[in-house]
């Protein structure tokens, strides 16, 4: 079948991903959970459910030379874009719930940036999330809260509801500050705080701990 001229070339969703949404939205989003996990020098760190990359970015700019820095997400082609917008961090392909990490291979920090919600074994993951960490080490976990509070996102989803049904949105899944805090603490996590951002909206909620 020969495709019409008009599909060859398509950018990707990763690429529109990395293009269009990581600057504005996903790169402040990136700061903030950096600045709550305040990076050491010589720390490693790893950015579980990377996507294009933008939290392992941030962190390798803000650690320099003396720290070290991996990415795990399970789609092949986000990992591409990361790889080919920053090829000298490690990136690998992976499952949150059954991290591919090596023979004993610990980290200070742990960082999961908006992907939590979109694991299907969430208890596996956030075990796997304090495998990961050594003595001490420091974990931040960030969530989009529901789009009840959302008014931006509520709106555009009831629009659409309103023309195709109900619609499950799997971004603001779990955004529920009990569940969370009970997930973190069932896998061993202790110190758990949390933080809403902007502070006076309910757009995101973000989870804190020390393993
Ligand atoms: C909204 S993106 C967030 C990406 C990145 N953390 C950021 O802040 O830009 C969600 C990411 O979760 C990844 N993901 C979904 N399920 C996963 C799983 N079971 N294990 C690892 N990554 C997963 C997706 O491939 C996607 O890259």
């Amino acid at each position: 079948m020969t495709l019409p001229s008009y599909a060859m070339n398509q950018t990707s969703f990763p690429e529109m991903y990395e293009r269009w949404l990581v600057g504005p939205l996903f790169q402040p989003w990136a700061e903030l959970t950096l600045d709550e996990v305040r990076l050491s020098p010589g720390d490693s760190i790893l950015d579980i459910a990377c996507g294009t990359g933008i939290v392992a970015r941030m962190a390798r700019e803000r650690l320099g030379a003396g720290g070290s820095v991996v990415g795990i997400d399970i789609s092949p082609d986000m990992l591409a874009v990361a790889r080919t917008v920053a090829p000298d961090i490690d990136w690998r392909e992976g499952d949150a719930a059954a991290l591919p990490l090596r023979e004993g291979e610990r980290f200070d920090v742990v960082v999961c940036q908006q992907g939590l919600q979109f694991f299907p074994d969430k208890p596996a993951a956030a075990a796997q999330m304090r495998r990961a960490l050594g003595q001490g080490g420091r974990l931040a976990v960030a969530t989009w809260r529901s789009d009840e509070g959302n008014p931006f996102f509520r709106e555009l989803r009831r629009i659409a509801e309103s023309h195709v049904g109900a619609i499950v949105d799997q971004r603001y899944g779990f955004g529920d500050a009990a569940a969370l805090e009970a997930l973190l603490r069932d896998a061993g996590f202790r110190d758990v705080r949390q933080g809403r951002y902007p502070a006076s909206s309910a757009s995101r909620m973000a989870w804190f701990s020390c393993a």
